[in-house]
């Protein structure tokens, strides 16, 4: 069915839960195009979005009072779980042929958002534990919808060394670029890395920090599920308290990606949350800007097709676990410079 077989069996989001209401709604993911709906009980489907009767988008049709998909063509309904249930050409008490089926792949909701996997599943949906946890608030920024491929969008989150360069005065400062020792290990499906920088006080430009002094000491815990979501615990050691950054990214399938992101905080609970979604707002267009500039829009496949450093080792050891979900024989990463063919 998709495009891109070896991540067909992973959960990807493809938009937020509120965004699918009492409308069929169109989603690209991997390259097929899909239809989301509620069924009755109000939980969220989806199917290919192909009518199989004349190949109509379904998603220009509609949802009827019982939760079925109604097709704008020649109204043929079907249930939540693919069977055609209506066909009003037919006379009453005619079979509806069993072929008149839609097909269905998993959906599911989840941290307020629609997950949708393509295959068997391989890998649970990953998790956001602050989601459920009273003790923070969240802010959902708007999707971020990139011209690159989700591997480049993902790999700017494994990327330490742009931090104080092109987030100056944000993310770190010009003045202060050598980047910590750091480790990246490998957890199953999940890349764990750890890194412990100064930061900013940016307060008085977006009051989104919990740093005391002109620069504070900022823990970053990372947790990168595979493919593409990534689970950053910053942890303020000035105060002890947390923001958490949960992102993931859609593979369109069609050379752009659409990132989800939520900010998370348990501090400043009663403060007003606009400055935490333009501050990831501004962060996201200076990265957005020199992602899309990247070239090729895909991650190379071969370490050697691009020079790689020891304060890349995140990065590097990213493709070599995408490498691995398609099975691609990983070669050994040359850190330190070019290898020779
Ligand atoms: S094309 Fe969908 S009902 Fe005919
Ligand atoms: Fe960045």
């Amino acid at each position: 069915m998709s495009v891109a077989p070896h991540l067909a069996g992973y959960w990807h989001p493809v938009g937020w839960a509120a965004a699918v209401g009492d409308r069929p709604v169109p989603v690209l993911l991997l390259g097929e195009r899909l239809v989301v709906w509620r069924d009755v009980n109000g939980g969220v489907v989806a199917a290919v979005d192909r009518c199989p009767h004349r190949g109509t988008a379904l998603s220009l049709g509609r949802v009827d009072e019982r939760g079925c998909l109604v097709c704008p063509y020649h109204g043929w309904g079907f249930d939540a779980a693919g069977s055609c249930v209506a066909v009003p050409q037919l006379a009453a008490g005619t079979p509806v042929p069993s072929r008149a089926r839609l097909t269905m792949v998993g959906c599911e909701e989840r941290w307020g958002l629609v997950w949708v996997c393509l295959a068997d599943p391989v890998a649970e949906i990953p998790s956001f534990p602050e989601f459920t946890d009273s003790r923070y608030r969240h802010v959902r920024c708007e999707p971020y919808r990139w011209s690159t491929s989700a591997e480049r969008m993902v790999e700017n989150f494994t990327d330490f060394g742009h931090l104080g360069y092109l987030h100056d005065g944000l993310l770190g400062t010009r003045d202060d670029l050598v980047v910590p020792v750091h480790r990246v290990e490998q957890v199953g499906g999940e890349l764990h890395y750890v890194l412990s920088m100064q930061v900013p006080n940016t307060n008085e430009r977006f009051a989104v920090t919990d740093v005391q002094g002109r620069r504070g000491l900022q823990t970053n815990r990372y947790v990168l599920t595979l493919p593409y979501t990534i689970h950053l615990q910053c942890t303020y050691e000035d105060t002890g308290a947390h923001r958490t950054l949960f992102f993931v990214a859609q593979p369109h399938g069609d050379g752009t990606c659409t990132g989800f992101c939520y900010q998370s905080r348990d501090f400043d609970l009663d403060g007003d949350d606009e400055p935490y979604a333009r501050f990831q707002d501004l962060l996201a267009e200076q990265d957005r800007v020199v992602v899309e500039s990247q070239r090729p829009a895909d991650v190379p496949p071969e370490p050697v097709d691009e020079l790689h450093l020891p304060f890349d080792r995140v990065a590097v050891a990213y493709r070599r676990a995408m490498g691995g979900l398609d099975g691609r024989t990983p070669t050994a990463p040359p850190v330190g410079g070019r290898t020779r063919p």
